[in-house]
């Protein structure tokens, strides 16, 4: 099929990419020219696992192509993506001006029927907006052009993105006609091989799915880090108590890591979208408001212990960092927990050098030169002249380290630990202080 998808990003890039490999004509259109440029040349200006590799194959083959312009995009698509950002405005609610304007492009340019389909996260009642919109856009030229618009929301996590995209658990379309069913249905036929994933339901219902499902997953991070919180009140240790848990099928291993908050470009942001949501219905989402304010608090944690280990005597220290990325397998820096750690290190006098597989560059660019943090390009150069380490991201390198190696090199060896990746016993056999997220010894 022809397909046309709006914007370049993690999911609109994914998409695209994911469509081309299953044999699809896909054009992906984009306003950043720089962007397109990269990507015509076979760049991919993010680190996702598996991604290039299929930008270039299907460019090469000419089933992926990237354009700046939107009018022969439109042109193309029988089937017209929408994948742009929906960043939080103010208040935290979603931010709709990207998706209306391109709903606006399509509407002034569609010249034949088309399903028009957001994978963007948005609101509730944005599948509406985007076809009263089109539908504007389309009268004001004096014409009439048949079109659906179908809510068919995004599940991929970064750093698995590719993985998730050719083989997701469920393809959940929200869709009021059957016309435009029958096209998706056909579209994602090759993902459907060996049992039928899709779920067909109302727009509401899909735009809705998309929300539970990171809420959800948010509330079970929220609720692990706060039994991690009783649980070094009370002389417990949550490894324990999360296997204990995991272990009922009913609630399930996955999603109950403990650590020093959730981040990324979506959780915080979806659990705070959908919260104002419910609110400017009516409705006080006092679970959602928990949730998030457990994760803000989390997000503090390691600051917290590490300054206690000092008596809050921080300035002139040096504390080594292991991961900057919000998560491993990925560069994004987007609400990382290592960066409220930097910053109140940095406001109250302390150093960073800091070690990430791949966020350094992100890091570099975020936060700019600056005395009080040196970015390294090993591991181990990260705790020169460090007085303690602190992990912030679970990569895998970084799970079975050379405990006597690191004593060897910190001036006050103590690791504080903030997802949990070892045992306190054989750090402490090693010879270091180990602190971690609700080991029953942490206060
Ligand atoms: C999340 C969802 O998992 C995807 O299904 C969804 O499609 C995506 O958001 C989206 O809305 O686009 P992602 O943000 O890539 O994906 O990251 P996750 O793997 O879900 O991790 C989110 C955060 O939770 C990370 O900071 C991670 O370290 C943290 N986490 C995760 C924990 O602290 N504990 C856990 O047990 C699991």
């Amino acid at each position: 099929m022809k397909v046309t998808i709006f914007g370049t990003g993690y999911v609109g890039l994914v998409t695209g990419a994911c469509l081309a490999e299953m044999g699809n004509q896909v054009i992906c259109v984009d306003i950043d020219a720089s962007k397109i440029e990269r990507l015509q040349r076979g760049e991919v200006p993010i680190y996702e696992p598996g991604l290039e590799p299929i930008v270039r194959s299907n460019g090469a083959e000419g089933r992926l192509g990237f354009t700046t312009d939107a009018v022969s995009a439109v042109a193309h698509g029988e089937v017209i993506f929408i994948a742009v950002g929906t960043p939080p405005d103010e208040d935290g609610s979603a931010d709709l001006q990207y998706v209306l304007s391109v709903a606006r492009t399509i509407g002034a340019h569609l010249d034949r029927y088309a399903v028009v389909v957001n994978k963007s996260t948005v609101p509730v009642g944005t599948a509406d907006r985007v076809r009263a919109t089109i539908s504007q856009a389309v009268e004001s030229r004096g014409v009439e052009v048949p079109f659906d618009v179908v809510s068919n929301p995004e599940f991929l996590k970064e750093g698995a993105a590719v993985e998730d995209c050719l083989k997701p658990d469920r393809i959940i379309v929200g869709a009021s006609s059957e016309r435009a069913v029958t096209v998706l249905r056909s579209l994602y036929a090759p993902f459907n091989r060996s049992h039928d994933r899709m779920v067909v339901m109302d727009e509401r219902s899909a735009e809705l799915t998309k929300y539970a499902a990171n809420a959800m997953l948010a509330t079970k991070i929220s609720f692990m880090n706060e039994i991690a919180n009783i649980a070094e009140r009370v002389g417990a240790d949550v490894e324990l108590v999360r296997q204990g848990i995991g272990s009922d099928p009913r609630i399930g291993h996955h999603f109950i890591y403990p650590g020093a908050g959730y981040g990324g470009s979506c959780f915080p942001k979806d659990v705070q979208a959908l919260e104002r949501t419910a609110r400017s219905h009516g409705y006080d989402a006092r679970l959602l408001a928990a949730v998030e304010a457990v994760n803000h608090d989390q997000k503090a944690k390691l600051f917290e212990l590490i300054s206690r280990h000092f008596d809050g005597q921080l300035a002139g220290k040096t504390i080594a960092l292991w991961g900057l990325a919000f998560k491993p397998n990925t560069d994004d820096m987007r609400e990382a927990p290592s960066r409220r750690l930097m910053e109140a290190l940095w406001q109250v006098g302390a150093k960073v050098r800091a070690f990430d597989p791949e966020a350094r560059a992100e890091t570099a660019r975020q936060y700019g030169e600056r005395d009080d943090l040196v970015l390294c390009e090993h591991a181990y150069d990260a705790l020169q002249g460090a007085d303690v380490l602190a992990i912030v991201t679970e990569w895998k390198a970084f799970r079975s380290p050379d405990f006597s190696r690191i004593r060897g090199l910190l001036k006050t060896p103590a690791i504080f630990d903030g997802r949990n990746l070892y045992e306190p016993a054989a750090v402490e056999a090693a010879g270091l202080a180990y602190y971690g997220m609700g080991r029953g010894r942490s206060l």
